[in-house]
């Protein structure tokens, strides 16, 4: 299946412009490209409320830090033009970094706050990191002009930071936020699991269950560090020694009240092999939950 596929951003709205004309409304899903399921559920469910579908394929180098795999990212737009082709993309945005960043490019978009945890610790990827995510996407929905962009659950602190800029810039864009694709086993799909060898990619399915092993023990009225060691315990019983692993407040990502009812985000990252995988799951505290002080509040309280 042919794809038309554009590299200027003058070419981009051109295009979107004449579908605008022709009635249809816009929908982007911003994505590095090494397409998989995951990638293609945004663009299905894209494809579904959308008349005009663009997919934008750009390996983002302000994202990258010194020494992660910027240049060994997974590359293969031919392959990619015909996934998202199939899935119902109109229309292929695959700008080369001068287009993007052209010399003298200054400007940044910080997110403040969201971005100090998690993998934005200043010990960890860096706030660097997302300010690098939140400038290009930024500029994506500025290129586009899309009436609703896609991401994915899977990174949640990126869609996070993504809602906030939105709101904080009053860019006129609805953002939806889709439910993780993953393999049988529950790995999440990711570009790197490719880095994965075969022992690794059986060992990287813990993270899953360790979501899930902490999401039970919160049911079961754990407290915060009791969850978190219900899923600590699954990785190691895995051999792998998280980044992280915190359970915050799934809005703010601040530190949980403890409140029956409130949402929380466990949030992990880890290095398996080569690859460093990130994956998370939303859970409630439940209704009948003491302060986070685990099982003896409840049987105290
Ligand atoms: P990338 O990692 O290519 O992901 C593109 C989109 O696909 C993101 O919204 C991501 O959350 C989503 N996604 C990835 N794996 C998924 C899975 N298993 N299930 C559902 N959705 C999944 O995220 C980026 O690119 C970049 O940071 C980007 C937003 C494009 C800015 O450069």
């Amino acid at each position: 299946m042919h794809l038309r596929t554009v590299r200027t951003v003058a070419a981009l709205r051109a295009a979107v412009s004449a579908a605008r004309r022709a009635g249809r409304s816009i929908a982007l899903v911003p994505t590095m490209g090494s397409l998989h399921e995951g990638h293609l559920s945004l663009v299905r469910a894209a494809r579904a409320e959308s008349g005009f579908v663009v997919v934008s394929i750009f390996v983002n180098p302000t994202q990258f830090g010194p020494g992660e795999d910027f240049e060994r990212y997974p590359r293969d737009e031919r392959r990619d033009a015909a996934l998202a082709a199939a899935a119902g993309a109109d229309l292929l945005f695959a700008p080369a970094v001068a287009e993007v960043f052209p010399p003298g490019f200054a400007t940044s978009v910080e997110v403040a706050g969201l971005t100090d945890v998690l993998c934005g610790a200043p010990d960890r990827r860096g706030r660097e990191h997302f300010t690098g995510v939140a400038t290009v996407v930024a500029k994506l929905l500025n290129m586009c002009a899309p009436d609703v962009a896609l991401f994915g659950q899977k990174d949640y602190q990126q869609s996070l930071v993504i809602r906030r800029l939105v709101r904080d810039l009053d860019l006129p864009v609805r953002i939806e936020v889709l439910p993780t694709v993953r393999e049988p086993d529950g790995l999440a799909l990711s570009s790197r699991n490719e880095y994965l060898d075969a022992g690794e990619r059986e060992r990287a399915a813990a993270l899953n269950r360790a979501l899930d092993a902490a999401e039970q023990a919160l049911r079961d009225g754990a407290g915060r560090e009791e969850v978190r060691e219900a899923a600590t315990g699954v990785l190691s019983a895995a051999g792998i020694d998280p980044e992280y692993a915190e359970l915050l407040r799934a809005d703010t990502l601040g530190a949980p009240r403890w409140e029956p009812g409130e949402r929380l985000v466990l949030a992990i990252a880890a290095p398996v092999g080569r690859a460093r995988l990130i994956d998370n799951k939303l859970m409630e505290v439940p209704a009948t939950s003491g302060r986070g002080t685990g099982r003896a509040a409840l049987v105290g309280g």
